[in-house]
């Protein structure tokens, strides 16, 4: 149980303070019944705001399917931002809003954003073993060789201590392929491929661990649910 007025600022609804003209006003109903105090104690879950239940009062997680120009930065300076593309009030969560991990700005596909703090740590560490799914174009036809040399677990990128470990590269056109990573380095995946030569173009992600973008448009979010996700 948690002070109302706390939760609704917890959530991104509004501040503190404004909890209480929101609980003057009358909008905010506790198992259907308005509520007096913005002090009081309540259970999140019978907790209705103008008549809707309270967003993700147990923790936050969406995929986003981020567009080519978009960086995964709250700074403005860095041009257009993923977190114009989701809802404004997702920032002021506290804690607040973030992407799981990063894309580049001229990478395209999908992203996970949660406020779960210990999420973004398993699922971002590098001992996590989440396999990650990207649809790579490159500039010049590719060899099969590739396969063996990313499969192998000993590509060394410039630059790092260890070798990456081993990935699944799938050709899928003369040009194209798909590869699937479980780590997540700076620029990984163009960076393996320049260490052989290649130039990606383009770079999508298409899946992350069980998550698929399905019939998700680009630039469009979808909330995911929490019951498989242990925290
Ligand atoms: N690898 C990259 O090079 N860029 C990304 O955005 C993701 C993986």
């Amino acid at each position: 149980m948690r002070r109302l007025d706390q939760l609704l600022s917890a959530l991104g609804y509004c501040s503190r303070r404004e909890a209480m003209a929101f609980v003057k006003e009358g909008r905010v109903k506790l198992g259907g019944v308005v509520v007096k105090r913005s002090d009081q104690r309540v259970d999140s879950a019978l907790i209705t705001v103008d008549d809707e239940p309270l967003e993700a009062p147990d923790g936050l997680l969406a995929m986003l399917y981020k567009p080519v120009g978009y960086s995964c930065t709250h700074s403005e300076e860095e041009g257009q931002n993923i977190y114009e593309l989701l809802p404004a009030h997702w920032p002021d969560r506290n804690p607040a809003v973030t992407s799981v991990g990063r894309l580049d700005k001229d990478t395209s596909g999908l992203l996970l954003v949660t406020d779960i703090g210990s999420l973004v740590h398993r699922y971002t560490s590098p001992k996590s073993d989440i396999e990650k799914t990207y649809l790579v174009e490159v500039d010049r036809e590719l060899d099969p060789t590739l396969i063996d040399i990313f499969a192998k677990g000993d590509l060394m990128l410039r630059s790092e201590e260890k070798p990456c470990l081993p990935a699944k590269l799938e050709i899928v056109s003369s040009q194209s392929a798909r590869l699937t990573i479980t780590e997540g380095r700076y620029h990984q995946v163009r960076r393996m491929f320049a260490s052989q030569g290649w130039r990606v173009e383009n770079l999508h992600r298409e899946r992350f661990g069980p998550y698929v973008l399905g019939d998700l448009a680009e630039g469009e979010w979808q909330m995911l649910s929490l019951e498989q996700v242990a925290r």
